[in-house]
């Protein structure tokens, strides 16, 4: 029996074929980096916790840990330990500021694609337990389109592009588009893509990046992209960033803590029916898992 078809088997199991009750999955990606993912991953949890939801943040970054670092939350165990060492889901969670909960993927999302039924099952069947723990997880990727960024962007219900007005990041974004349009797993009437600007100038600058952006997707990928939001280059951001704070936290005031506010807001209230047929964190990691054994 191939990975796949264990976990098609331990899913029918334990009956989780069921999206009830299930977390609703984000994917923070960029074509370019250092664009500002992870500052949106941590940003966008505090306005949601302010809008009493519960988040957890799963770092897929196996670069660098930015995540930790802007939450001041070193986690003791990460999804290695669970996978292998017998932690379990509660113990590789680690609470920052405001609650919000973390998790470290380390270096078990690279070694995903070898696990034994017994392995798999229990993953899966942790996996389980975070919907409880959280409505919202939103999942922080690495720089870059690497291999395994793609798996987890393509398992996602939904996206969240983060592009900047550099021309660069513009291009990058539009490649990934394409990247994920062309893919034969990719399903676009089951995948929500939120594009939020970010660094921008002035608001007019911010509404015409989309609009290319939208232009090009419609008519070269005839796909569509949903705008949720732009955030201004903002140097409160820029101190908050460099102190290792969360300019949400430290100052809600500041034009990027609002504009990450209205965001949030969006995010929240734009809950999309077709997105929310495939949410949870067990099918994102089905369909990971499945797609990486094939
Ligand atoms: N709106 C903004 N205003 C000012 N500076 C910003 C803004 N957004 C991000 N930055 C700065 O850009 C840098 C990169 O941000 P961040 O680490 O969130 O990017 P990233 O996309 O997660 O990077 P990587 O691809 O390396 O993971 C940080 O130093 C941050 O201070
Ligand atoms: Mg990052």
């Amino acid at each position: 029996m191939d990975q796949a078809e264990q976990l098609r088997n331990v899913i029918k199991q334990k009956n989780l074929a069921s999206t009830s009750g299930s977390a609703r999955v984000v994917t923070i990606t960029s074509g370019k980096g250092g664009v500002g993912k992870s500052n949106t991953a941590v940003n966008m949890a505090v306005w949601l916790r302010k809008m009493g939801k519960k988040v957890i943040i799963f770092d897929a970054d196996i670069g660098l840990a930015n995540v930790e670092v802007m939450l001041g939350a070193i986690p003791k165990y990460n999804l290695t330990d669970l996978i292998y060492k017998g932690r379990n889901i509660k113990e590789i969670v680690t609470w920052g500021p405001m609650d919000i909960g973390f998790i470290s993927g380390g270096s078990g999302i690279a070694s995903l694609n070898n696990l034994s039924k017994n392995q798999l099952s229990f993953l899966v069947h942790s996996l389980e337990e975070l919907n409880e723990m959280a409505d919202v997880i939103i999942v922080d990727t690495g720089a870059g389109i690497s291999d395994y960024v793609l798996e987890f962007v393509l398992a996602s219900p939904e996206i969240l592009l983060v592009t900047t007005p550099d021309p660069s990041s513009l291009t990058d974004s539009y490649s990934l588009l394409k990247i994920l349009h062309r893919n034969p797993f990719f399903s676009k009437e089951n995948t929500k893509i939120h594009v939020v600007v970010n660094k921008v100038h002035r608001k007019e600058e911010g509404e015409a990046i989309f609009a290319k952006l939208n232009s090009v997707v419609g008519r070269f990928l005839n796909g569509d992209v949903n705008f949720i939001g732009m955030i201004p280059q903002d140097s409160d951001m820029d101190i908050a960033v460099r102190s290792q704070k969360i300019v949400s936290l430290e100052k809600p005031n500041a034009i990027s803590s609002r504009a990450y506010e209205v965001l949030t807001g969006n995010f929240v209230n734009g809950e999309n029916k077709q997105a929310a047929m495939r949410k949870g964190i067990t099918q994102l990691f089905s369909s990971f898992l499945s797609r990486k054994s094939k």
